[in-house]
């Protein structure tokens, strides 16, 4: 049997190059070796306020572009969190065996929450949920970039803990970073990683932005007073512009060095944005196709739901044995 494979995607904001530099190229490279298992997973988006009909429409724009950017159906599942009610059902068992200051102490739940008047007790468990996520398919392999390392290492916590309370449960899943683009950062803030909820019409690149807004966007990236690229000392902004380009290409280290050495920011950023809207521009076509073909991204849910249900009720129904609650078989 192949190793399984899990990551998920919120269903909020526009999904960017940061999300597929860092997630979901990596997670098409993998259908070959594993069994995997992409979800969007929209009971964490609901752990901030969303318009309903917003969501609604996200979920299928970031189903599509699953599809688009070259995960197959026929080999893996694509799930809607919501769709397999095991992933609530999990959540709750494994919160009861882990300690609040764990939740408290998560980096990303101290940041969202410090931006909140009133802080839902959903964005304290949503690291929970997550591990919950992850483990109810036995995964071994969780491919996110680096802003998921902590949730991970606490998926990690809580299921050795189950283990050590109820006995040998849950398989402990290894995080898979990308060698490049596991932290792309913000164009106009190079301190801070390009994010789906940062506000600025020039932070982040969208997948389904158009080639224009994409070259504009680039073009005025924050760089720093050096006039061309010197690999020495060059500031954060003109590193992550590179960074972009060979996550994208895949060149090694000393293709990259020598292409952009000494050449000047200007041209540097041209380079970037015609790469970034060619290597885009394939994924925002086939994501019109199958935006086009009605009836074919429910169908490919529907069947990805059925597909990993019966292994989601496997370790719901083996939890439930283990903690002493009732269970129907
Ligand atoms: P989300 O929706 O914020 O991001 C989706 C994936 O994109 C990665 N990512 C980035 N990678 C590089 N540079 C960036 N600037 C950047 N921004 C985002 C994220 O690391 C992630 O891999 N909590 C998760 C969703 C989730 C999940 C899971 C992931 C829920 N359950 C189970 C893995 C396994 C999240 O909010 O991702």
């Amino acid at each position: 049997m192949k190793p399984r494979v899990f990551s998920g995607v919120q269903p909020s904001g526009d999904l960017h190059i940061g999300n597929y530099l860092g997630a979901l190229k990596n997670w098409v490279r993998m259908q070959s070796g594993y069994e995997c298992i992409y979800c969007i997973v929209d009971l964490h988006a609901i752990t901030l306020y969303q318009d309903p009909a917003e969501l609604r429409a996200k979920i299928e724009e970031v189903a599509a572009l699953f599809l688009a950017v070259g995960i197959d159906p026929a080999v893996s599942s694509i799930i809607v969190q919501s769709s397999v009610p095991a992933h609530a059902e999990l959540a709750w068992m494994l919160t009861c065996v882990t300690p609040v200051g764990w939740l408290q102490r998560m980096t990303q739940f101290k940041a969202k929450a410090a931006s909140q008047d009133t802080v839902g007790d959903g964005l304290l468990q949503y690291p929970v949920l997550m591990a919950a996520d992850i483990l109810l398919y036995q995964a071994h392999i969780v491919p996110v970039g680096e802003d998921q390392s902590q949730h991970l290492e606490l998926t990690r916590d809580i299921a050795q803990r189950f283990n050590a309370l109820y006995g040998d449960t849950f398989v402990m899943p290894e995080t898979k970073l990308p060698e490049v683009g596991a932290r792309v950062m913000g164009l106009d803030d190079p301190e801070t990683k390009m994010s789906k909820s940062a506000p600025g019409v020039g932070h982040g690149v969208a997948l389904l932005d158009p080639p224009d807004a994409i070259r504009k966007k680039i073009m005025r990236a924050t760089t720093d007073s050096n006039p061309a690229v010197d690999f020495e000392t060059m500031g954060p902004g003109v590193r992550n512009l590179i960074n972009i380009f060979q996550a994208f290409t895949d060149w090694p280290d000393e293709q990259i060095r020598a292409h952009f050495s000494g050449l000047g920011y200007g041209q540097a950023k041209k380079q970037v944005a015609e790469m970034v809207i060619e290597s885009l521009r394939p994924i925002q076509q086939r994501h019109r196709e199958i935006v086009d073909e009605p009836g074919y991204l429910p169908g490919v849910l529907k069947q990805g739901a059925e597909r990993v249900s019966p292994i989601a009720n496997e370790t719901v129904e083996l939890v439930k044995k283990r903690m002493g609650l009732y269970s129907r078989s």
